[in-house]
């Protein structure tokens, strides 16, 4: 049986965008309930300006109460060197830096022309790597931006060609607003295949208009064999008005047990994490499992 890797992202993208921030400890409870389902890719926060997202202003205190060392990877989000810093200072051994393809987006989002965000990178990337952490790359605007609209796939391939290059193990192709559909998705890593093989990249989907999961079963024909996703169907982007959440966890795990993926998620402990988060949210989970299976 095929495996396929879930990249669980909702403590980062998820929590992210909440209005209320959400206390370590529950964060920490959340990433626990995560692991102990079976994922073994939880993004577990952010070294961003807690002036530009306050949400993730703790990142430090969850990730150093985290293991390392054992079977679950905890990739963090880093924009620059001084982000870095802190992430090394709290133990990360993984890290994600996040461009994008949209040069709107990419000053909104990061403060940076997309050229300038890729220099900012690569000083960040190799000291990452001259540390021994891994590195993913993201790339935003992979299908279209909130400011310009439909972003051409040659620009998608560009940028993650160049974080390819930087030395990123894994490029996340990120459809941040959510409004792709199979042909838009399909056109788009067409393109991006040209530059990176698909064994290096992953699908990041928004289901802003509810296309992510047809949108994952056509970049699985298109040969990814990993999908980022948030518990509970959390999510969002600061800066990126009308982003909703990311694609239900649970959603994609039941889609990928159904077309006979193997994907080591624990579909029912999966779902009491997502009710977990929600009751601490107080509101109901955003995904169609949760709801179908119950408590
Ligand atoms: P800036 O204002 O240009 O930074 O922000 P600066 O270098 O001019 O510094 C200004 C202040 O920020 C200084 O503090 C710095 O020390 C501080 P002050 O002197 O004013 O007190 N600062 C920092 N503090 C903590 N950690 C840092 C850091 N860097 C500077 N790392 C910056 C540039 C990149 C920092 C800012 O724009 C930022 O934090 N942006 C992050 C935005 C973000 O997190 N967005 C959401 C994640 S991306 C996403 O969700 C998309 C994704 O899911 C994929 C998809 O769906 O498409 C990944
Ligand atoms: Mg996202």
């Amino acid at each position: 049986m095929t495996h396929v890797k879930i990249v669980e992202v909702g403590p980062r993208d998820g929590l992210q965008n909440e209005k209320q921030i959400v206390p370590a400890a529950v964060k920490l409870e959340l990433i626990r309930r995560l692991a102990d389902s079976g994922l073994r890719a939880i993004e577990a926060g952010a070294f961003v300006s807690p002036k530009w997202v306050p949400q993730m202003a703790d990142s430090a205190e969850v990730l150093a109460a985290l293991d390392p060392s054992g079977s679950v990877a905890y990739p963090a989000l880093v924009p620059n060197d001084k982000g870095l810093e802190a992430a090394l200072a709290a133990g990360a051994r993984e890290i994600a830096v996040f461009g994008a393809a949209s040069e709107s987006f990419s000053r909104k989002n990061i403060n940076a022309s997309i050229a300038d965000s890729l220099k900012r990178f690569e000083s960040v990337v190799r000291a990452a790597l001259d540390a021994g952490l891994k590195v993913r790359g993201y790339v935003s605007c992979a299908i279209a931006c909130p400011y310009e609209g439909r972003i051409a796939p040659g620009k998608v391939a560009e940028v993650a060609a160049a974080l390819s290059d930087l030395g990123c193990y894994e490029i996340s192709l990120g459809d941040t607003i959510g409004v792709g559909t199979p042909a838009s998705v399909r056109a788009m890593l067409d393109a991006v295949q040209k530059a990176v093989p698909a064994e290096q990249l992953a699908g990041h989907f928004h289901d802003t208009y509810g296309m992510a999961i047809a949108n994952i079963r056509a970049a699985l024909d298109a040969g990814l064999r990993v999908f980022d996703a948030s518990v509970a169907g959390l999510g969002g982007c600061p800066y990126a008005r009308g982003a909703s959440g990311n694609v239900a966890t649970e959603d994609v795990a039941y889609l990928l047990a159904g077309e006979g993926y193997r994907t080591g998620i624990d579909l029912s402990k999966l779902v009491g994490a997502a009710w977990y988060i929600a009751d601490a949210l107080g509101k109901p989970p955003a995904s169609r499992l949760a709801h179908a299976l119950g408590r």
